[in-house]
């Protein structure tokens, strides 16, 4: 088979055309207003950092850090990858500024384009874009929920109908070991209904088994303990707060007890949001159907210290917004509507052609949204382009006019037409605009 051309966008990478761009607008539009209703700054990382901060921060065995990392050495020798999440960069902004001496909680987001090597799919690309909130210095199971409830009021606001909050707790560093013993006396015997890198994880990070998609290691996860049932008592409590206060928010939960995420930060909650028809996506050699996440979060209390910071907890999440937008299309949510042109400039020969470059500015700061067609010369093509974009007005500057210093307007519905002074063609066009 004939190689595939080189000049494409790479594999499971995305060109964002004018059609696209609202969707993309409404979406950053909805995240900058509650963002700011909430008190959240907006942080901007670099696109690359050094490797080990995610070997460090996400974790060596996960499958980002392990599967996933664009990762690369430059001229000067630094090995440093694209981000594949913004959390452990914010954390690593985080200490560097020492934000710990700021008042507390210290809330940060931000959004931008993020890569993982995954292998491309729907709802699946390898560069894609987040947006991510992140609340620093609050142990409190109280500002959990608020994360929750953020991401669920932004899917909301962008009109999505039906959500569920998936929620767990994986417990602590005081009894996470504990439940891992008890996961890996369940899973040693059955490693041979797993998969190969369920195999290997056994040893290296046996709660990643219980993300794993392969159907086989999915029907022995339905058997396996349940970090529920082993959390220690300030986890316990935590959880059963975070519950209360999603009761108290209407905000409606299902409890998935295998929920754990592919991120080896998380400590007590962990959660996603799903919409009712998210995208399915068939596993190769399966027959499984997975939905997709929306949003994934949950609290990090140990990250800020692992990363050589002080001890501050911390809690966030981020949404898809590819995944997001897919959806917004299928269920026809509508995009940022952009204010369509009421007026046409059109012009006829050269002198007018080079007054309609000053015209436009001038219309443009009166805040008059006006179309164009500089390149075209015959008035019936610009006309025809006029009356394709609905516009209420078009102006017709031709030689005479700009002789007499006049500019005519031609009203599209009545065919009518007014000759003004140039100078006063800003004021008329508003006057006109305004009635109509
Ligand atoms: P994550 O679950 O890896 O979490 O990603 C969050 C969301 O990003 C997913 O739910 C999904 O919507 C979207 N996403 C992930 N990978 C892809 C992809 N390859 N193509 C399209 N969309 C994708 C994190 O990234 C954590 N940093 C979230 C977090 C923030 N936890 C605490 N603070």
């Amino acid at each position: 088979m004939a190689k595939k051309s080189r000049l494409q966008a790479p594999q499971g990478m995305h060109d964002v055309l004018g059609e696209d761009q609202p969707y993309f607008k409404r979406i950053w539009d909805a995240v900058n207003e509650i963002a700011h209703f909430y008190a959240f700054s907006k942080i901007d990382t670099p696109i690359a950092e050094y490797s080990e901060l995610y070997e460090k921060g996400t974790g060596l065995t996960t499958d980002i850090v392990e599967k996933q990392m664009y990762a690369f050495k430059t001229k000067g020798g630094d090995a440093l990858a694209l981000r594949p999440e913004f959390t452990p960069g914010i954390v690593r902004a985080f200490i560097q500024h020492g934000m710990f001496s700021w008042p507390q909680p210290v809330k940060l987001y931000t959004y931008g384009p993020l890569f993982r090597y995954e292998h491309p799919q729907a709802g699946r690309y390898r560069q894609f874009n987040q947006f991510d909130f992140e609340v620093f210095g609050e142990q409190a199971a109280a500002i959990d929920a608020q994360v929750i409830q953020i991401f669920y009021t932004i899917l909301k606001e962008l009109k999505f109908g039906h959500l569920v909050v998936e929620v767990n707790s994986i417990g602590d560093y005081q009894c996470r070991p504990y439940y891992k013993k008890v996961l890996v006396n369940f899973l040693r015997p059955r490693q041979y209904s797993l998969c190969a890198d369920c195999r290997r994880r056994i040893k290296e990070n046996p709660l990643r088994v219980l993300d794993c998609k392969e159907e086989k290691c999915q029907r022995v996860k339905s058997q396996a303990p349940q970090v529920i049932d082993h959390l220690c008592e300030e986890c316990k409590t935590h959880f059963k707060s975070l519950l209360e206060f999603l009761d108290e928010a209407d905000l409606p939960y299902h409890l998935d007890p295998y929920l754990v995420r592919g991120l080896d930060y998380y400590t007590k909650t962990v959660f996603e949001i799903f919409s009712e028809g998210s995208i399915q996506q068939d596993q190769e050699g399966s027959q499984t159907v997975q939905r997709s996440a929306l949003v994934g979060g949950g609290r990090y209390d140990a990250l800020v210290r692992l990363m050589g910071g002080k001890d501050i907890p911390a809690v966030g999440a981020a949404a898809g917004v590819e995944r997001i937008i897919a959806l917004m299309k299928e269920k026809q949510l509508p995009a940022a509507e952009e204010p369509a042109p009421k007026v046409f400039l059109a012009q006829l020969g050269d002198l007018p052609k080079k007054k309609s470059l000053k015209l436009l500015e001038e219309l443009r700061k009166a805040k008059i949204n006006i179309a164009e067609a500089l390149g075209r010369d015959s008035l019936r093509t610009q006309l025809a382009r006029a009356d394709k974009l609905e516009v209420a007005y078009t102006l017709i500057l031709g030689q005479r006019e700009v002789l007499d210093n006049t500019i005519v307007i031609r009203k599209m519905d009545t065919g009518e037409q007014e000759t003004v002074k140039m100078e006063k063609v800003v004021e008329a066009l508003k006057q006109r605009l305004r009635k109509s």
